[in-house]
């Protein structure tokens, strides 16, 4: 389903080049979740944003249901972005002047008007089942961490997508939280989804069903 050969990315910086990623094969299946764990700076958000289509690698090619990504236009691949896709980021990056309805209804923008037709109620049913609805209305920064972090999920799985990604979702939960985000990923998978998390949380790596260490912008061992 995501299938990532030879993945090369450097950054250039004032002190020189930094190969974030070096050379990293992937291939991730449906019904699976796959944690992808490691020190701070050894590549890990650099291999997400390069799976989910968001930063172009110097080398190799991503492929998603077989398609090479970064061939695309940037136009088609937003588009495939959009629809395929469901990312939440370290930071979240909520858009701060919409209500957390808006905020999770935001990648059904640009569906097409069948698909837009039930969008309010399947974010009315993820608010519900992530522990929002008491939250509605409220603007991001009326929020905790964790509930953002929840609306960040949310967004991500608005459309179901087929792949999710995310970095450190469950970073700033609580335990009763945490619990429901794995829940919900877990689930996600089951139902034919695929799912690579970032994660420290031992919670997770316990009960996932592949986890693999990166370090110095490789990947090393797999349990
Ligand atoms: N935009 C950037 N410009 C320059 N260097 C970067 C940039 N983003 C990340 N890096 C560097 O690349 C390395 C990997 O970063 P990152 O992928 O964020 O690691 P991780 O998520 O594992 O902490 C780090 O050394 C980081 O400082
Ligand atoms: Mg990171």
């Amino acid at each position: 389903m995501l299938n990532l050969q030879n993945i090369s990315k450097s950054y250039r910086g004032r002190h020189g080049a930094v190969q974030a990623v070096d050379n990293i094969s992937l291939e991730l299946q449906q019904q699976t979740v796959t944690v992808l764990r490691g020190p701070s700076g050894c590549g890990k958000t650099t291999l997400l944003l390069a799976a989910g289509g968001l930063l172009a690698p110097d080398k190799g090619t991503v492929s998603l249901d077989g398609e090479s990504i970064y061939t695309l236009s940037q136009h088609s691949r937003a588009k495939l972005r959009a629809a395929k896709i469901g990312f939440v980021f370290q930071q979240f990056h909520l858009a701060p002047y919409l209500t957390v309805l808006d905020n999770i209804m935001v990648p059904t923008l640009t569906n097409s008007p069948s698909l837009r037709l039930n969008s309010r109620q399947r974010a009315l049913n993820l608010v519900e089942r992530f522990g929002l609805t008491n939250r509605l209305n409220h603007l991001p920064d009326e929020l905790s961490t964790g509930e953002r972090q929840r609306v960040a999920l949310a967004r991500a799985m608005i459309n179901n997508p087929g792949l999710i990604l995310a970095d450190e979702p469950t970073g700033n939960l609580d335990e009763a939280n945490a619990h429901g985000v794995l829940d919900a990923l877990a689930e996600f998978a089951a139902a034919g989804g695929t799912v690579l998390i970032v994660s420290h949380d031992s919670r997770a790596a316990n009960r996932y069903h592949r986890t693999i260490h990166m370090v110095n912008g490789k990947l090393t061992t797999e349990e």
